[in-house]
């Protein structure tokens, strides 16, 4: 049985980063993948059909078992309105992928030892990091009515206990030992809503898993200063985006920091890096590839659940890590082309 993937065309760094990717995704599953490449979406999709998003790229992802993607957005489509932005391309397959939303997206945080001095966290700090957050992906403040006027704008942010309660289950279910949901239960109904589904969930289903709640604004401090105590962080939406920007700072760089986004059984998944389009650096092939590369392990690991291909394209990255490979974001001066030979060299040993 193959895979079908769709690799899909996007804004910024993105054409430099997903040519390397297609070749560490080729690497690990030979011929078990199918890999379209026609579909864009974001900026490149509006200048070319004038739409982020269409149905038929929509459609295609739909259909297919996997999505990868790099990055959308970039000062020449900021003026659009925001239902016809770039960015509402990456919120749309986020929401309409699946059969109801891919709702949990999975943002692990190791830092590689040899990274931990590249953080500007202090190294004693951050050792040992590994923390998974397990960010909610089809609701909350993103999703909600938004109304925008001259003198107002105003999103609406809600949960429902069943949106809660899908994918606090993802949480718990990757937990083995302790699961710490960050909400606003001080301050926001939805937060009320949010620690109350949650915490029935975890009595009804998870009580062998220990659960603490914290709030999302003193989670961002322990991220910093005790992220090592973290074993599962589970989130809703716009705090999860926040959260996992923070996380990215203890892997040295967002550029390291890779996400797989998953719905319901048998929906495909979607693989994106974390990191942004980077229009500032655009095309001059110094864009840091691996937190791509890892999203590919993700997609492994969770979509095609092949641990031994996941942990190869992992270990490749470390120990081109090891060897110096330092692009710009890292302190180094390494090219895009540079990384993604050193990964290579070092993935073929393993696969
Ligand atoms: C992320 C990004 C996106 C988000 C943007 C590009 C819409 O910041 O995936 O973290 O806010 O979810
Ligand atoms: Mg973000």
């Amino acid at each position: 049985m193959s895979f079908e993937i769709i690799a899909l065309k996007s804004d910024g760094i993105s054409t430099e980063i997903m040519e390397p990717a297609l070749e560490v995704l080729r690497a690990v599953m030979a011929g078990e993948v199918e890999i379209h490449e026609e579909y864009s979406v974001g900026g490149i999709s509006i200048d070319n059909c004038g739409d982020p998003l269409t149905d038929e790229t929509l459609d295609a992802c739909q259909r297919s078992d996997g999505v990868l993607l790099v990055a959308v957005g970039g000062p020449k489509w900021d003026h659009l309105d925001l239902s016809k932005s770039p960015e509402a391309a990456l919120l749309g397959l986020r929401k309409r992928m699946g059969k109801d939303g891919l709702y949990a997206n999975l943002r692990p945080v190791k830092p590689l030892p040899a990274l931990y001095d590249a953080s500007p966290i202090r190294r004693e700090l951050i050792e040992g990091t590994d923390v998974l957050i397990v960010r909610e992906s089809a609701g909350g403040a993103y999703f909600g009515r938004k109304t925008k006027t001259s003198d107002k704008g105003s999103d609406l942010w809600e949960y429902t206990t069943s949106e809660v309660e899908r994918v606090a289950r993802v949480a718990f279910g990757a937990a083995k030992t302790k699961v710490a949901s960050a909400d606003k239960a001080n301050v926001l109904a939805s937060g009320q809503q949010w620690r109350e589904a949650v915490g029935a969930l975890h009595q009804r289903e998870f009580p062998h898993i220990e659960l603490t709640n914290v709030l999302a604004d003193n989670a961002a401090m322990q991220l910093i200063d005790e992220s090592r105590k973290f074993e599962v962080i589970l989130t809703e939406n716009t705090f999860g985006d926040i959260l996992s920007d923070v996380g990215a700072k203890i892997t040295g760089s967002i550029g390291m920091l890779p996400s797989i986004t998953l719905g319901a059984e048998d929906d495909p998944f979607l693989a994106e890096p974390v990191h942004g389009s980077a229009p500032d650096i655009a095309g001059q092939g110094s864009a840091n590839p691996l937190a791509t590369f890892l999203s590919i392990a993700l997609m492994c690991r969770h979509g095609f659940k092949r641990e031994a291909q996941a942990s190869a394209i992992e270990a490749a990255v470390e120990r081109a890590i090891n060897s110096g490979l330092r692009t710009p974001d890292l302190g180094g001066n390494n090219s895009t082309k540079h990384a993604a030979k050193t990964v290579m060299r070092e993935l073929v040993k393993l696969v």
